[in-house]
């Protein structure tokens, strides 16, 4: 089953706005099976955001992300990666749709409130950055769509 991480970004959570997206990506159907709340260092920012290194804007990504606590989380589902892309909108919230979650409480493109894997290789390598084995869990959540 396709695993994807989440964060909900310091600006995200300055705005009280974790529960409401931890919940929208429930809702969707995606089982969430790990959770916490971290502070990241330097060290640990730089591996996560690693393939931007030589981007003009890596180094206030890094003061960002770091600036204050944040959320992680691991998301597990059919497709995971793509139907959170899609829930998350466009990287710059200006451009990200109504609905999404970027457009609906996105501020600026560095301020965009989550992150989310942008592919299955991408979410194997983030989530082992954030989440040991045994912080990552298997139960049955049922989906809705099998027989009652
Ligand atoms: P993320 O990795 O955070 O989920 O965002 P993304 O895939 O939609 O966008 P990505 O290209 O991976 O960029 C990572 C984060 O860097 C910041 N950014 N700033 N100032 C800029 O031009 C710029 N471009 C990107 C954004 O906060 C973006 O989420
Ligand atoms: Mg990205």
């Amino acid at each position: 089953m396709e695993r994807s991480l989440v964060l909900i970004k310091p600006d995200g959570m300055q705005r009280g706005l974790a529960g409401t997206i931890i919940s929208r990506l429930e809702k969707q159907g995606l089982k969430l099976v790990a959770i916490k709340m971290l502070k990241l260092d330097k060290a640990l920012a730089q591996r996560h955001y690693a393939p931007h290194k030589d981007k003009p804007f890596f180094g206030s990504l890094i003061t960002s992300i770091t600036s204050a606590p944040i959320v992680a989380a691991t998301f597990e589902g059919e497709g995971a990666v793509e139907l959170i892309r899609k829930a998350m909108g466009e990287t710059d919230p200006t451009k990200a749709e109504a609905g999404t979650i970027r457009g609906d409480f996105g501020l600026d493109i560095e301020r965009n409130t989550i992150h989310g894997s942008d592919s299955a290789e991408t979410a194997r390598r983030e989530i082992e950055l954030f989440f040991s084995d045994d912080e990552i869990f298997d139960y049955h959540r049922g989906t809705g769509s099998s027989s009652y």
